[in-house]
């Protein structure tokens, strides 16, 4: 039997918590599968006193990360800290260039430094692996990266945080307040440290710019992503959304265009018989459509302890696999060194068709201006609805239209007219409708 591989653990929360009694349960398992045992070593993390509801008696103890990461006493890295500075950033610097494997979790280190860490990686020799930092449990990073080689990519989606999609799953089928399905979602250890990353799509953001470098073979690039969150949608929206035939869903999507490749995260409207709109509570799903396989869904569960433990044992599996000399993938599929400049395209250039939800003055002639201004910019109407008598009191009514496929630059000036017209009580609400089989 091959000698131990030997695990540091840098963060014992939730998902650290998890991984350690993962390893300890699944040991004789593991180590049939991977022809050696995995042992943690050692941890880090900030409380020794609190009861994880695992035994930590015989495994060393630094309050450092980084010296946890330079220790050798082990041989991978496991990131679970947070953060993308820090104690993060330090600690996996430190042990990739102390030759030591790494797997994490940490999707905004990764969004902000991948590129750099992965250069790190690749001239060391070692792994570092992030299976777990997208879409939880869901193996996405493997398929793209392993099981898609040769296959060109030309728009990757999905719905990539559990904390969003539970949250607009219970106000769909509850009726409840956004408020009281966050706070669901925190006590079930979904949500960030700051639950404002998930609501108002950053989490989203760091995950889709990774897939986007899988996908395209380009530099991360997190900062050119139009980001919008889901705190504007109300129940007015979801029950519109669903009259209509549509549900509500906060996407990511990279798609290339002629003018770029396109990075959006906002809350989207599918066809409610759509796949993806079957995707339901914390359950994340990624499409991706290539020319050589065509059109791919993978779905799972995206947040909490147990998901996202599973991709991290994974990855550490596969390092207890590998063995000397093995030459290792490059981390984003591509040499670090290689990755293309992102070239981005331009938001509104984006074309697709829009849902716009107006309350208006009820008044003589505003649907008449309002049709005349969607007109007057180039915008042909799927269908247009004023809603019935008494929904919004005797002095406001709301208005749904429906576009057919134009430009973001044209709806903005559409609906910038009608607002500047004097024709809106109310700030109006403008979805995107995302093609989805
Ligand atoms: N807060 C994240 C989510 C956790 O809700 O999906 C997994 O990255």
């Amino acid at each position: 039997m091959a000698e131990a591989l030997r695990i540091g653990i840098a963060g014992l929360g939730t998902v650290g918590a998890s991984v350690a009694r993962v390893l300890r349960d699944k040991a004789g398992e593991l180590t049939r599968q991977c022809g050696r045992p995995i042992t943690v070593t050692a941890v880090s993390a900030r409380d020794r006193a609190k009861d994880r509801g695992i035994d930590l008696a015989d495994i060393a103890w630094l309050d450092n990360p980084v010296d946890l990461a330079r220790s050798n006493a082990i041989d991978v890295f496991v990131e679970l800290v947070g953060g993308d500075e820090g104690a993060a950033r330090e600690a996996v610097k430190a042990a990739l260039e102390a030759g030591r494997h790494v797997v994490t979790a940490n999707k905004a280190l990764l969004a902000k430094h991948g590129v750099a860490l992965a250069e790190i990686a690749e001239k060391k020799g070692v792994l570092l692996n992030y299976e777990a930092a997208v879409a939880g449990g869901i193996p996405v990073i493997k398929t793209m990266r392993e099981a898609m080689a040769g296959n060109s990519v030309s728009r990757v989606f999905g719905i990539l945080n559990g904390t969003c999609n539970y949250i607009l799953t219970r106000m769909e089928a509850e009726g409840l307040t956004f408020e009281a399905c966050l706070k669901d979602a925190q006590r079930l250890g979904y949500a960030e440290a700051d639950p404002t990353f998930d609501i108002e799509g950053n989490d989203t953001a760091h995950k889709l710019s990774i897939l986007t470098s899988l996908a395209f073979g380009t530099k991360i690039a997190a900062d050119s992503i139009y980001l919008e969150g889901i705190s504007n949608i109300t129940q007015a929206d979801i029950r519109a959304a669903a009259d209509l035939g549509y549900r509500i869903k906060l996407l990511g999507v990279a798609q290339r265009t002629e003018s770029g490749i396109e990075q959006r995260v906002h809350p989207t409207m599918v066809p409610t018989a759509s796949v993806i709109a079957q995707v339901h509570g914390v359950t994340n799903a990624v499409a991706i459509e290539t020319d050589i396989l065509g059109e791919l869904l993978l779905s799972g569960p995206g947040a909490g302890g147990n998901a996202t433990a599973s991709a991290v044992v994974g990855d550490i599996a596969d390092i207890a696999k590998s063995r000397p000399g093995f030459q290792h993938g490059p981390v984003f599929g591509r040499p670090a060194k290689e990755l293309k400049p992102y070239k981005k395209a331009q938001m509104r250039a984006h074309a697709g068709g829009y849902f716009i939800r107006l309350t208006v003055h009820d008044r003589v002639g505003v649907f008449a201006a309002v049709a005349r201004r969607m007109a007057d910019n180039g915008i042909s109407l799927e269908s247009i609805v004023q809603q019935a008598a008494g929904t919004n009191g005797d002095d406001k009514k709301t208005v749904i239209l429906v576009t057919h496929e134009t430009t973001e630059a044209a709806v903005r000036k559409a609906v910038d007219n009608i607002t500047k017209d004097g024709h809106l009580v109310d700030k109006p609400q403008v979805i995107r409708i995302e093609r989805a089989g």
